[in-house]
């Protein structure tokens, strides 16, 4: 077995004429020793000017190579939230409130299993149902873990809904303003890279056996194919837009009526996709509007203009959830950038709602 040994013995440094300048005791060592170190440096000054001509050079390659790292797998952590009330009374489930985005779901869950407090991402509770179990609410609010938001969720608008909690419980809000911490739209639009084919004679075609607007009860939700759509709120609140208004563009492919432009046009929805009664002087004045477009195909079809270049998402109530789980990713961010509401109640109704707009014109 010798022969393995004998390659891999490094030879002695006194073998290989090396002596180390602590070693040398006379004066012919040490000018021995100063050649030595002018060697040294003329090999440092060429390896510095070889460092300097070939290096930025060489390194090019492999930043630009990191830069593709960005198609490297994304690590995502496991998240679990604890929903500590119900919605309305029902349970609140992965299957059901995660259902619209299952990739979500193999990272992040909700369990509604008290135990799961201590291990949960984030606890969430819906405003309409946070009530009689204040002892319990007291008991996490003293428990709680810096890094774990409590979340207040609800659907509703202000004039509908008050909220509950108490000062500096609830960390996030998750709603439709667009100023909450997770945004829950019932729907949006978005701006499509290429312009779509839309065929308008068709669905002026497809209209035109309507009875018209004002002649018959044409605001029922059957499937006559009406040219105008009824899409007023049950209250007129800060980007409070419900699936009426969505729907009524997308679904029923037709032109919604709203009591006010302003909400509309505050998320970014197109002008001339809705008629808002607020444009008009008078009540008489946007029927006698509705009348000409309602007769007029190149009018009526230039309220439909938007479906070449605008794309309506339907949201579900429950779409924070998706973005919620997405959120609870980033530990660290949740981490350095603590907050909480000191008056929740407020933040949601405060100057939110005109809910005098119906008194003048209906
Ligand atoms: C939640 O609010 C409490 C009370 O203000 C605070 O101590 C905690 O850091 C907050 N947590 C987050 C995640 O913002």
């Amino acid at each position: 077995m010798s022969y393995i040994h004998k390659p891999l013995l490094r030879p002695k440094s006194s073998e290989m004429g090396y002596k180390s300048p602590l070693q040398s005791g006379n004066s012919m060592c040490t000018w021995r020793y100063l050649g030595r170190f002018v060697t040294l440096g003329v090999y440092a000054a060429v390896a510095l000017f070889l460092w300097y001509t070939l290096v930025p050079t060489r390194s090019k390659e492999p930043i630009s190579a990191n830069l593709d790292a960005s198609a490297a797998p994304v690590i995502t952590k496991n998240v679990v939230i604890y929903a500590a009330t119900k919605f309305f009374g029902h349970p609140i489930t992965t299957e059901r409130f995660l259902a619209t985005c299952p990739d979500v779901q193999n990272y992040c869950r909700i369990t509604q299993d008290e135990s799961e407090f201590d291990n949960a991402d984030a606890v969430l509770f819906h405003n309409a149902d946070y009530h009689g179990q204040n002892e319990k609410f007291k008991s996490m609010k003293n428990q709680r873990k810096p890094g774990v938001p409590f979340v207040l969720w609800s659907l509703e608008s202000p004039s509908n809904d008050n909220f509950r909690p108490e000062t500096h419980m609830i960390n996030w809000t998750m709603t439709y303003r667009t100023d909450a911490d997770i945004w829950a739209p019932y729907g949006t639009m978005i701006k499509r890279h290429k312009a779509l084919d839309v065929n308008l004679h068709a669905l002026w075609n497809s209209k035109s056996k309507s009875a018209t607007w004002l002649a018959s009860n044409c605001f029922t939700q059957n499937k006559r194919p009406y040219k105008f759509y009824l899409s007023i709120e049950n209250s007129n609140c800060k980007d409070y837009v419900t699936e009426k208004f969505w729907k009524a563009l997308n679904d029923r492919v037709t032109i919604p009526i709203v009591l006010a432009r302003k909400y509309y046009k505050d998320l970014g929805v197109p002008d001339s996709a809705y008629i808002a009664i607020d444009d008009y002087a008078t009540f008489d004045e946007f029927v006698a509007h509705v009348k000409r477009v309602e007769k007029d195909k190149d009018l009526y079809l230039s309220y439909h203009e938007w479906r070449k270049d605008w794309k309506v998402i339907i949201g579900s109530g429950f779409s924070g959830w998706c973005t919620l789980c997405d959120k609870l990713q980033d530990k660290e961010y949740i981490l350095k950038h603590p907050k909480s509401y000191k008056d929740v109640a407020w933040w949601h109704s405060f100057e939110m709602c005109n809910n005098q707009i119906a008194n003048k014109f209906l």
